[in-house]
């Protein structure tokens, strides 16, 4: 097996994706300098610590903090030293969907000014086909001499809370290319998980069991792999709101979405993954990527109302969640609901465009009191709602003397809970399970009043025979 090259990479941009690619790549033997212009974020991961909560990190960043991974503020020191130079900057929406792209315009002319040698500069950040072409023009303005640089476009397609084995044990690897120069160094940055070396090191990251051995390698134009990203997460979101969609139909037939996605999904050509149906999908990625597609597609005067029509199903998904609970408890004014899960999932700390938060953002204005726990993401979420609710030091005491208890995000600690201890502190047994995580079984046995997504309660089915809708 060849040996592979080690490479001199810097990581502009500690967010998320940046942080997790540049400890990735030091895991890899790259020599990385990693760099943001917040100070104290940079101070921060120099003294040691995380900054997010996300497997393994921690681990890999002790492992090769000071050693092969080094923080900076600086980017013109960073670019200099480097052969490719990653931008992981933010990328925020703007009023209208689309991408803001202030961060990688002011990280583009940063680098112009400082680069003084071949360099490859690849586009991590989430951005809209033809950003490539414009960050080479904002690299190379009129008059000015150009130097000699490549722009590459290698889409990240990490998923929070298993952002590490996602980057070191891809499905596959992305690399919209121009030039067979920066190229042949993208199958050198990534060359030990292309052959598949990385996975047989002694001390290599565990491989997840369904990972595959060795990732597509997918070479594309610039274009094309810019479309791969807004389009694989488009379709990731469309399939989540197709099986909501399919849910909310179950519950007028009476139906299991649970039976009813296994059968979709059991169909090698559609698959089971991304077919759990529940309040919607949430975080930083689907939402702002549905939004910022559309509006590329429209300034291209292309329609594709079916990516307008997977945000609304999305939307009306969580207002159909606070519906059931105001029909489950009469009235939603002055009720006490305890609520499970802030998180916009299991496994992170991130609330950003939590479905669970926006849920309870509706239930303040309906003048509810929510005590609530999460896991791991009670700061961040403290830090959108303040003191407009209580933080429970635990499920059971959010659950304690509550109308009813919600079940928002999906962590798998909250399927442990002993329901008949949650029976005896309700104040009502009623439980709104927007993730489906239990199943009606063990609810019933515990004597709660159980309402999920797609998976009609009997009562439901008993009206629809009362109403006639079912032949009999
Ligand atoms: C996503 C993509 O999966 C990843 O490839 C991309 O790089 C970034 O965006 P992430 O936002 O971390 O990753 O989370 P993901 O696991 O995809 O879940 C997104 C949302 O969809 C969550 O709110 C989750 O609860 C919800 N979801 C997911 C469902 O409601 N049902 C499902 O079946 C799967």
């Amino acid at each position: 097996m060849e040996k592979s090259k080690k490479m001199q990479i810097s990581v502009i941009g500690s967010g998320y994706v940046g942080l997790v690619a540049a400890t990735c790549l030091a895991e890899l033997g790259h020599h990385v300098m990693c760099v943001d212009v917040d100070s104290a974020k940079i101070d921060a991961l120099n003294a040691g610590e995380t900054l997010i909560h996300e497997d393994c990190l921690q681990e890999l960043l002790s492992r090769h903090r000071g050693i092969r991974l080094f923080f900076s503020t600086s980017i013109q020191a960073a670019a200099r030293q480097s052969q490719v130079i990653f931008i992981a900057v933010g990328t925020p929406s703007a009023e209208d969907g689309s991408v803001n792209l202030s961060f990688v315009e002011a990280v583009a002319r940063e680098l112009a000014q400082s680069i003084d040698g071949y360099k490859v500069i690849v586009e991590k950040s989430t951005v809209p086909v033809y950003t490539s072409e414009w960050i080479q023009s904002t690299m190379t303005p009129k008059g000015r001499k150009q130097v000699e640089f490549d722009v590459v476009s290698n889409p990240e397609f990490l998923r929070e809370g298993t952002a590490v084995t996602d980057f070191l044990y891809p499905d596959r690897i992305v690399v919209g290319v121009s030039t067979p120069r920066a190229a042949g160094m993208m199958r050198e940055v990534y060359s030990s998980l292309i052959d598949g070396s990385y996975a047989q090191q002694a001390s290599a990251v565990p491989k997840p069991e369904r990972a595959r051995m060795q990732p597509m390698y997918i070479e594309t134009s610039p274009r094309s792999a810019e479309l791969i990203k807004h389009s694989s997460n488009a379709f990731l979101a469309l399939k989540i709101s197709f099986i909501n969609a399919v849910a909310n139909f179950c519950e007028a037939v009476g139906a299991d979405i649970t039976e009813v996605s296994k059968g979709i999904g059991s169909d090698s050509r559609i698959g089971p993954e991304f077919f759990r149906a529940g309040i919607g999908y949430g975080g930083s990625c689907f939402p702002k990527d549905v939004a910022a597609f559309r509006a590329v597609t429209r300034e291209f005067g292309f329609e594709f109302p079916l990516l307008d029509e997977i945000k609304r199903i999305n939307e009306e998904q969580r207002a159909r969640f606070i519906r059931k609970v105001s029909s489950a408890l009469r009235t939603l004014k002055n009720k006490r609901l305890g609520v499970l899960g802030l998180a916009f999932k299991d496994g992170t700390d991130d609330v950003r465009e939590s479905p669970a938060i926006k849920i309870i953002e509706q239930l303040l204005e309906e003048k509810c009191q929510i005590v609530a726990f999460d896991p791991v993401a009670m700061e961040r979420a403290r830090q959108i709602l303040g003191n407009k609710i209580t933080y429970a030091p635990d499920a059971y005491a959010a659950a304690e003397g509550a109308d009813a208890l919600l079940i928002l995000t999906e962590w798998k600690e909250f399927t442990h809970l002993d329901l008949g201890h949650i029976k005896c502190l309700l104040r009502y047994p009623i439980v709104l399970d927007g993730r489906n995580i239990f199943s009606q079984a063990e609810m019933a046995q515990a004597g709660l009043t159980y309402h999920s997504i797609g998976r009609p309660s009997h009562e439901a089915s008993h009206n629809l025979l009362k109403k006639g809708h079912i032949a009999r």
